[in-house]
């Protein structure tokens, strides 16, 4: 496993994180600790939860989430000090009007919640899920800030966020002293790169760490998914996922991995294997969060991560995305 700086900070992360969204809602604990065993066995040391995932995401019940911290509690047993760990806050968590968003009030619950669940007194990388626009920046960073002085927190992240909330983000951090984010985490693949256009640039500039997530683009750039057949069964399709159905259907999904998978194969690696190593292959990014629901996944998945794509193949890839209007 190759390690890269979060950003600007002293903190080495690895290059693939493991995403555990599945814990809880896709996957049971012991398959859960069977997938974390696998990851921290190749080297992951960067492990991404969030208070809101767990089996109510699909269902609509609050009262069903938060199980992937509560399963990471368990079976991080003897062993979180060997990892970071990283989970967030925003999205609701019960029908309260304070039971998201980014308010001062909220943060201080739910940070106690996810501390509560993932039994440790502190959380290394405490993202902000999305951008609140209710809630003043002033008032979000300065509960953050006020958690870091605490030691609850060690570096603040955000997630989901546009290049200008980033930057005015940074610039009331710069204004008032207090801690800023070191890290953002967009979603980013070959079929999402919505983010090169204003994130990257900016994020370039001022030296914030990358974390892109679901850079199997959920399991489409595995080639599992074939048009007009139905998904095998205990995949996320066939569970239902949302925001996989909608990539499927509103992005050219199939017309991209029908060219992409000629340029893996000549290489003699999978699609998976691709797509990984295509993010990795740009220094912008610190760690891609790799989601598993067996421990096959992750050393099927990382096996060529070390390798780089030429800048041949990276130039392809980008004319065949600019046809297909993945980018402009
Ligand atoms: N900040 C946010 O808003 C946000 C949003 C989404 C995700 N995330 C984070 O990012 C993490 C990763 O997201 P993701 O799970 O969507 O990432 P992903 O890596 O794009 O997709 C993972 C899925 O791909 C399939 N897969 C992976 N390796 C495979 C292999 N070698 N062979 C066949 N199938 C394989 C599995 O699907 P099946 O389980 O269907 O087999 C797995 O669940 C999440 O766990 C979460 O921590 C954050």
């Amino acid at each position: 496993m190759q390690y890269r700086k979060l950003g600007r900070t002293g903190l080495k992360v690895s290059q693939i994180s493991l995403g555990t969204m599945a814990f809880g809602r896709w996957i049971d604990e012991k398959a859960s600790t069977a997938v974390l065993d696998q990851a921290l066995d190749v080297g992951i040391n960067v492990i991404d939860t969030a208070d809101v995932y767990g089996r109510g995401m699909d269902v609509g019940d609050t009262n069903l989430l938060g199980e992937s911290e509560a399963i990471l509690g368990n079976i991080l047993k003897g062993r979180r000090n060997d990892i970071l760990l990283a989970t967030k806050v925003k999205a609701p968590v019960g029908k309260g009007v304070n039971d998201s968003g980014l308010s001062r009030y909220h943060i201080h619950r739910a940070i106690d919640n996810s501390l509560r669940r993932l039994k440790t007194d502190h959380i290394d990388l405490y993202q902000v899920h999305g951008f609140d626009p209710e809630t003043p920046f002033e008032e979000t960073l300065g509960a953050l800030d006020e958690l870091v002085k605490q030691g609850k927190i060690r570096y603040l992240g955000c997630s989901n966020f546009a290049a200008w909330q980033l930057a005015k983000a940074h610039g009331i951090s710069a204004l008032h002293k207090l801690n800023r984010f070191e890290s953002v985490q967009p979603e980013y693949s070959l079929i999402t790169r919505d983010i090169e256009q204003e994130l990257i640039p900016y994020v370039q500039t001022d030296n914030v760490g990358v974390i892109a997530y679901s850079p199997l683009g959920r399991g489409i750039l595995t080639g599992k998914y074939r048009k007009g057949e139905e998904p095998e069964a205990g995949s996320r399709l066939a569970a239902g996922e949302k925001r996989l159905e909608l990539l499927l259907k509103t992005n050219p999904t199939y017309e991209l991995i029908e060219k992409i998978q000629p340029m893996a194969a000549a290489r003699g690696w999978t699609l998976a294997q691709f797509a990984l190593a295509w993010i990795l292959s740009h220094s912008f990014i610190s760690s891609a969060i790799l989601g598993a629901s067996k421990p096959e996944h992750i050393t099927d998945a990382i096996r060529f991560a070390d390798q780089r794509l030429t800048q041949e193949e990276l130039d392809r890839i980008d004319e065949i995305s600019r046809n297909l209007k993945l980018i402009r």
